[in-house]
């Protein structure tokens, strides 16, 4: 196996035996690398001749919220010089339907080699769910879509060799759209979930209470909660690929649309929560002490990728409060330079010291934090996850009236 990474550090590292994903471990990686099973390399020219390709780069989105197919495109271009009758290419990455058969494709093909007749194309989204020990790898089925039968049963009996369960579908485009299908959902639920928040918290309802006796239903209703906003590289990104490309055919994907506006106002509203939070102290933001616990865009993950937390700390230096922060996986952030923000270190984790500040926001629950001590110790806390189970005067809660 040879994993092809333009980053020289990250293959330097996993030649070592380093892992630099958290949810896979060093021994991991050390056992591959020492068998001689994996070798990392900066470029396909390195890497002999290979049976099967993964394409599996960032697909992000350019800052007018179109899709960005740069990495993608420079990947396909860089396996045209080593394409060679029977090779297997399947995308990972995730992207509007047709990328597979309309981009990838079209590149490989420049080679004069034919796709589904000369060498097999497939697409398979990724279904890895950070932090998820329940859910694995091996135990998430995995969903391909060849360009013909061929390549499809190819490519399943790849995955199926590490993989419990391989779903097929008839085309690449069909597999495209389920990944997007799976992240729309996800984002539309989460939008309605949060203007269900904000309705609560007028009429006077606690939303966290409805969605736990909501979920005792057995059929047809799954819990989605509320929060700062929506974070991490596929939530906020991928819907916009699927809008990106349904306007192309005279389509408006209204939903994705809504759900977006509601989830990119939510960082918003929290900072509008802070603000009551102070005033009932009889304090402004500007000149507060704002301490901030977890920055990482959900619990117990690393990533600080499209994570609301940098938008609500950007926001909050804007208006002139001292922000500081603590996060066991993150150790620095730059808040969104927008605004200006500095590069800002995690602080220790000290009750003492966190007893001083004006308000203590809860932007995301890690599972270490202790958040009952927290509430006893804190003038005020503004909780964006429900992860403060105490409802007191001094504790205001995302979603939920003021006691
Ligand atoms: N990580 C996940 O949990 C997850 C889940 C579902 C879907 N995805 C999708 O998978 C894709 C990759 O996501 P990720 O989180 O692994 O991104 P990442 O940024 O963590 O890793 C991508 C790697 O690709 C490398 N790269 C960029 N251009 C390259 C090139 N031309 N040749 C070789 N390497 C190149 C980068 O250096 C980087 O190390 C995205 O489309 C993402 O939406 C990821």
């Amino acid at each position: 196996m040879t994993g092809i990474d333009v980053d020289q550090r990250k293959c330097d590292g996993l030649n070592r035996g380093e892992s630099d994903i958290p949810d896979v471990t060093d021994c991991a990686v050390a056992d591959l690398t020492e068998a001689g099973r994996l070798t990392s390399v900066t470029h396909l020219d390195a890497a002999g001749p290979l049976d099967t390709v993964i394409i599996c780069v960032p697909t992000p989105l350019s800052k007018t919220r179109d899709p960005d197919l740069s990495h993608l495109l420079a990947a396909a271009r860089s396996l045209t010089k080593h394409l060679r009758p029977g090779m297997l290419v399947i995308l990972e990455s995730t992207t509007y339907p047709g990328t597979t058969e309309e981009v990838v494709r079209g590149i490989l093909e420049e080679t004069g080699l034919r796709a589904g007749s000369d060498f097999f194309l497939a697409f398979s989204p990724e279904r890895v769910d950070p932090g998820n020990t329940k859910w694995t790898i091996e135990n998430v089925p995995k969903v391909v879509g060849g360009l013909t039968d061929d390549c499809s049963r190819l490519a399943a009996r790849l995955y199926a060799a590490a993989i419990d369960r391989v779903v097929t579908v008839s085309s690449p485009r069909a597999a495209e759209m389920v990944k997007l299908l799976e992240n729309t959902f996800r984002a539309i639920n989460i939008g309605l979930v949060n203007e269900l928040a904000l309705m609560s918290e007028r009429m006077g309802v606690d939303v966290w209470e409805v969605i736990e006796a909501a979920a005792t239903k057995p059929f047809g209703y799954m819990p989605f909660y509320p929060g700062p906003g929506v974070g991490g590289h596929c939530i906020p990104v991928d819907p916009y690929y699927l809008s990106w490309k349904v306007g192309q055919v005279g389509l408006e994907a209204r939903f994705i649309e809504l759900a977006g506006q509601v989830n990119g106002a939510m960082p918003y509203h929290v900072v509008d929560k802070i603000t009551d939070a102070l005033n009932s102290h009889a304090k402004a933001i500007n000149g507060s002490d704002v301490f901030v616990m977890g920055v990482a865009y959900k619990a117990d993950v690393d990533d600080i990728r499209e994570s609301p937390a940098l938008e609500v700390i950007g926001l909050l230096l804007r208006k002139g409060a001292r922000v500081s922060y603590h996060d066991p996986f993150v150790p620095v952030i730059v808040a969104d330079p927008r605004t200006g923000g500095m590069p800002l270190n995690s602080s220790e984790y000290d009750l003492d010291a966190v007893a001083e500040f004006d308000c203590v926001v809860v932007l995301t629950d890690h599972s270490a934090i202790d958040y009952a001590d927290l509430a006893d110790r804190a003038k005020l806390v503004v909780d964006t996850r429900n992860a403060v189970k105490v409802y007191a005067p001094h504790v205001f809660k995302l979603g939920a009236p003021n006691v």
